[in-house]
């Protein structure tokens, strides 16, 4: 399929068919695109979760607010969090980027406040967002972006150290009456004349 029909089908899923789950490889395909996928100066700050397993999927199904549904009839559910410590995120830097990224760090985000610093990593981690959401879309996996949840409470649940959850993303297949899909509820986006300008 290409890319831009790809974006036309792919929706925000409402309804999943719990009786349906996502190939293995393309599971793990996912892993490996969350792993390509672009960060300012290749920081990383992230962690990616995958949630399969029954009970930890009901607990976190508990703590997403009017997500639950979708939570306890997906495939899986896929975690998106930040890193949460500043030491822990300059000894990864060090650890682990060239000379030229650890001078990025010293000079310009070491002076950020931590909570600037934070609002950067978030960023990072939006973009993982947009392509896990592509990478979906192109491989015909039916998906969910969800703030909707209590990061208070997926810190507990999955025991997050260092890490805190900014949103998930329910993967699987839509159940048949889903009226949500674009063969019933048409997409709705703003005129492109106000969004896109070209000079
Ligand atoms: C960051 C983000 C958070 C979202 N949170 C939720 C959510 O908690 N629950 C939900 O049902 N949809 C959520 N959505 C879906 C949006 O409402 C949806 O993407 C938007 O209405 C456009 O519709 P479409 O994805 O079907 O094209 C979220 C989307 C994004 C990108």
């Amino acid at each position: 399929m290409s890319f831009i029909n790809a974006m036309k089908s792919r929706y925000t899923t409402k309804k999943y068919d719990d009786t349906k789950s996502i190939d293995s490889k393309k599971i793990e395909e996912l892993k490996e695109i969350l792993l390509l996928s672009p960060s300012s100066i290749n920081s990383q700050p992230w962690q990616f979760y995958f949630v399969s397993d029954k009970k930890v999927k009901e607990q976190l199904a508990a703590a997403s607010l009017f997500n639950a549904e979708k939570i306890n009839n997906c495939d899986t559910l896929v975690i998106f969090n930040a890193i949460d410590d500043v030491a822990l995120f300059e000894k990864q830097v060090n650890e682990n980027l060239p000379e030229s990224a650890v001078n990025y760090f010293n000079t310009y985000l070491k002076q950020l406040s931590d909570q600037d610093l934070k609002i950067w990593f978030d960023k990072q981690v939006y973009l993982s967002l947009g392509i896990f959401l592509a990478a979906c879309a192109q491989m015909e996996i039916d998906a969910t972006p969800m703030e909707g949840i209590e990061p208070d409470k997926y810190k507990t649940i999955l025991k997050l150290e260092g890490y805190r959850s900014l949103f998930a993303v329910a993967i699987g297949y839509r159940a048949a009456d889903d009226t949500n899909q674009p063969s019933v509820k048409p997409k709705s986006r703003l005129a492109q004349p106000t969004i896109i300008k070209t000079i």
